[in-house]
């Protein structure tokens, strides 16, 4: 360990360490900076993080330096703050400075870092300064503004970097020096908004969000994309109710800083013409909006002199999963399983995005809850039989819209109307991922945490409110009433889930490896 000085108080990092990460540290705040992004390489062209570092004659950026035991690092004199002014006024000699109606406001580093260290004098006259263009495409979702582009290569080094498609350069020379596509490229590769993320001022803004909402509007909830099985950490930002927009959330050991457009159009889907908002009962013409009370008694109904079938999905929730085995078990159903093999994939790539499609087919596969053909579908749908079945749309997964026509009946818990709740003589609504409480096993073994970012609609239930009501109408209680109780008996009962019995941290928890369970072939005994 290397002992530091940095302003005037002791401190201890790993010698080597960045110095600009430790100044961080150091003060809780960071340098004014433009260019340093901790998941890119160091370019070093802002200037805007100078340090003064005893000993050595000139100022130092702070993010291409590193801690040496011995520095005194001082970030504060006097000469610093006039340097970063200086550089500051520099980087705004061409700007257009039209934060009125720029959409970056509220989250740009300019107009933060302007606030603390700008001139506020005009050095040039608006009419001198350089026009670099304004609001051009650059692809399906990003849109330019060359003019408000301070150069710092945040965007040019992850399409080199990251990406490697190298859509994006800097073009010209001097004052003319100006950021674009390459001829003949667009900026349409599947992590093209990790640009906007990254680019500190707006001149990269998504074409998807801008102007939608300002930004200090929005609430701000931790999640998880349900997109694919990577499970990359994220944050819903939202408003009286509304999903605006997924963020990429810092988790090193999924997603380090970026999530894929595929996901982060995701929250398109939270609100649709689809959504199933009252309890019904009856299929076709006979459908008809519903009670819960009369709904769970038309569900016992069916249920008598038949067997329940049981299926869940990858894309409800562990906690859901457990629960609807233990509603399986209590009444002497069957457990189909709870993914339909071979369905929800597609191409991955070796960036995040995964070729499975669910957010949950590992959390299927610790808990045991295993997988169906749809032969095995079609041998359990007997008039002996009534299937219930957990977000899944079984009917439009085995693209044969018979398939389910053989049960006695179908009863489905689900969030949209699909082609196997257009089937089913009981359907009772449930939430989606952004408006409960929950658990994900990414591929990797991790379990991590879905948090409600707003209510869903007024009589959607939670799925573990329902499997429980469901349990009580046919005569069992079960010892949980909510999300936690469960996560709690899966934490205590189910081998290989302890780690989550403290909780999941918002970085989530990495389960143990040994932990998957037997998996059940189609039709066995219920070991969800
Ligand atoms: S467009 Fe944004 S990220 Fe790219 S160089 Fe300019 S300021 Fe930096
Ligand atoms: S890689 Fe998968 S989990 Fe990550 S953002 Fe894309 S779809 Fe979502
Ligand atoms: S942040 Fe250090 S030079 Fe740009």
């Amino acid at each position: 360990m290397a002992k530091i000085t940095i302003d005037g108080v002791e401190h201890e990092f790993e010698e080597g360490k960045n110095l600009f990460e430790a100044c961080a540290e150091a003060n809780g705040e960071k340098l004014p900076h433009f260019c340093y992004h901790p998941g890119l390489s160091i370019a070093g062209v802002c200037r805007m993080c100078q340090v003064e570092i005893e000993g050595v004659p000139k100022l130092v950026i702070a993010c291409n330096a590193a801690v040496r035991d011995g520095m005194v690092v001082n970030t504060k004199t006097p000469r610093v703050r006039s340097t970063v002014q200086n550089i500051l006024n520099f980087h705004l000699l061409h700007h257009p400075v039209d934060c009125p109606v720029c959409d970056q406001a509220g989250e740009c580093s300019l107009q933060d870092f302007y606030m603390d260290h700008g001139l506020y004098d005009a050095e040039i006259d608006i009419d001198d300064k350089i026009d670099k263009g304004k609001v051009k495409p650059i692809g399906d979702l990003v849109m330019l503004d060359a003019e408000r582009c301070v150069l710092c290569a945040r965007c040019t080094r992850f399409t080199s970097e990251i990406t490697k498609t190298h859509e994006l350069g800097i073009f010209n020379r001097g004052n003319h020096s100006e950021i674009d596509v390459a001829p003949g490229k667009t900026l349409d590769n599947n992590y093209s908004l990790n640009t906007v993320d990254i680019c500190p001022v707006g001149a990269l803004t998504s074409r998807d969000f801008r102007f939608r909402k300002r930004v200090w509007w929005l609430d701000v909830t931790d999640s998880v994309c349900p997109g694919c099985a990577t499970g990359c950490n994220m944050t819903i930002d939202h408003n009286e109710g509304t999903a605006y927009r997924f963020k990429p959330r810092e988790n090193p050991e999924v997603n380090d800083y970026w999530m894929c457009d595929h996901g982060r159009l995701l929250y398109k889907r939270i609100v649709t013409d689809a959504r199933l908002e009252h309890p019904t009962v009856g299929v076709g013409e006979r459908r008809e909006q519903s009670w819960w009370e009369r709904a769970y008694r038309r569900v016992l109904e069916l249920a008598e002199s038949r067997t329940l079938v049981f299926a869940g999905s990858p894309h409800a929730t562990l906690e859901e999963l457990y629960a609807l085995g233990r509603l399986a078990e209590a009444v002497d159903g069957r457990w189909l399983g709870a993914r339909l093999s071979g369905t929800e994939t597609g191409e991955g790539d070796d960036i995040l995005f995964s070729a499975d499609r669910t957010p949950n087919a590992e959390g299927i596969r610790r808990l045991g809850a295993g997988e169906f053909t749809v032969e095995q579908l079609r041998e359990a749908a007997t008039q002996e039989n009534v299937l219930v079945v957990l977000e899944n749309d079984l009917a439009g997964l085995a693209a044969e819209d018979s398939v389910l026509d053989g049960f006695a009946a179908v009863v489905t818990i689900a969030t949209d109307g699909t082609a196997t709740s257009d089937r089913a003589e009981v359907v009772l609504p449930t939430l989606k991922y952004a408006e409960k409480l929950g658990t994900f096993v990414n591929k990797d073994g991790r379990a991590q945490a879905l948090n409600a970012a707003f209510p869903g609609p007024a009589e959607a239930r939670d799925t573990i409110r329902i499997v429980r009501d469901l349990g009580e109408v046919f005569g069992h209680t079960f010892a949980w009433a909510d999300t936690a109780g469960v996560r709690g008996e899966i934490a205590s009962t189910v081998e290989g889930f302890g780690a989550i019995s403290g909780g999941i941290g918002p970085q989530g928890v990495a389960l143990d490896a040994g932990s998957v369970q037997p998996t059940p072939s189609g039709g066995e005994e219920a070991q969800a």
